[in-house]
């Protein structure tokens, strides 16, 4: 039996066979009407790396959405399957709605530009943008008039340093590695990124600190191709589940070291 269900899988996929009509649109063992990019799997784009939210390590990409979007697997009865890609290509929506990924889990802000292009689960995420810099160096924006601050392409970074930074010379990053390697040789002078990855990336860097939070008010959401009804349910349970069954609470000490809300 558990040999036939690939087959069956790709058979489906390959037909191209609807959630509409009765006729079994399901992929592997996934729940009636979810269609899956790829037979038996949930896949994942991501931008690496993004620590703690998706990194890699030891030849495997892990994290906090990585242990997140594995609920939703499990829920799907397929494994998850992650796709290392350029971040501004997910939160275009390039990625999702080309076919290359089911899903989007990258520590990814729900916004309204980005929701017209795809949909987003319920929020599982707060997060505001921060400034990191050498100790000793700027504390805000004003303060890098002439000097460079460095921005991750296609993020809400970027776009509040094009907003804020008035004089200040934007430099771009395709990812958050580069854009922190900048920041850690000198080749810029302060980088802006969300504060869950700064405040990671700083404390095994102990020159550097996170010298301000702006305050955004942003929520991370799993990105979904618009259509796929079925599986956005099955996401936003998955993140229900996490939070009501601890499962959410035991990840976020996992990779954050404290509990939601502690300081
Ligand atoms: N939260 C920010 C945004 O949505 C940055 C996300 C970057 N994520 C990544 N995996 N590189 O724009």
């Amino acid at each position: 039996m558990a040999a036939i269900l690939p087959a069956l899988a790709l058979a489906v996929t390959a037909t191209g066979c609807g959630s509409k009509g009765g006729a079994p649109s399901n992929t592997g063992s996934a729940p009636a009407g979810v269609q899956l990019v790829n037979a038996g799997k949930l896949t994942t784009c991501t931008g690496l790396p993004y620590k703690p939210f998706e990194y890699e390590e030891g030849g495997k990409v892990i994290g906090f959405d990585v242990d997140l979007m594995d609920i939703a697997a499990k829920k799907l009865g397929v494994t998850q399957d992650i796709v290392d890609t350029p971040f501004d290509g997910i939160q275009s929506g390039v990625d999702l709605n080309s076919g290359k990924c089911d899903i989007a889990a990258a520590g990814m802000t729900i916004t309204d530009v980005r929701k017209q292009n795809f949909d987003f689960s319920d929020p599982y995420f707060d997060a505001t943008q921060a400034l990191v810099v050498k100790k000793g160096g700027a504390t805000d924006i004003p303060q890098l008039k002439g000097k460079k601050l460095g921005y991750q392409n296609g993020t809400t970074g970027q776009e509040y340093a094009q907003k804020n930074g008035d004089g200040v010379e934007l430099v771009n990053f395709e990812d958050l590695g580069l854009m922190l390697n900048a920041v850690e040789t000198g080749q810029v002078d302060a980088g802006i990124n969300d504060n869950g990855v700064l405040y990671d990336w700083v404390k095994d860097h102990g020159d550097f600190a996170v010298v301000k939070e702006f305050d955004t008010g942003e929520k991370y959401g799993i990105g979904v191709k618009k259509g796929n009804d079925a599986l956005l349910k099955v996401i936003n349970e998955a993140i229900a589940e996490a939070k009501s069954s601890g499962d959410y609470e035991k990840f976020y000490v996992k990779w954050f070291g404290k509990k939601p809300g502690e300081k």
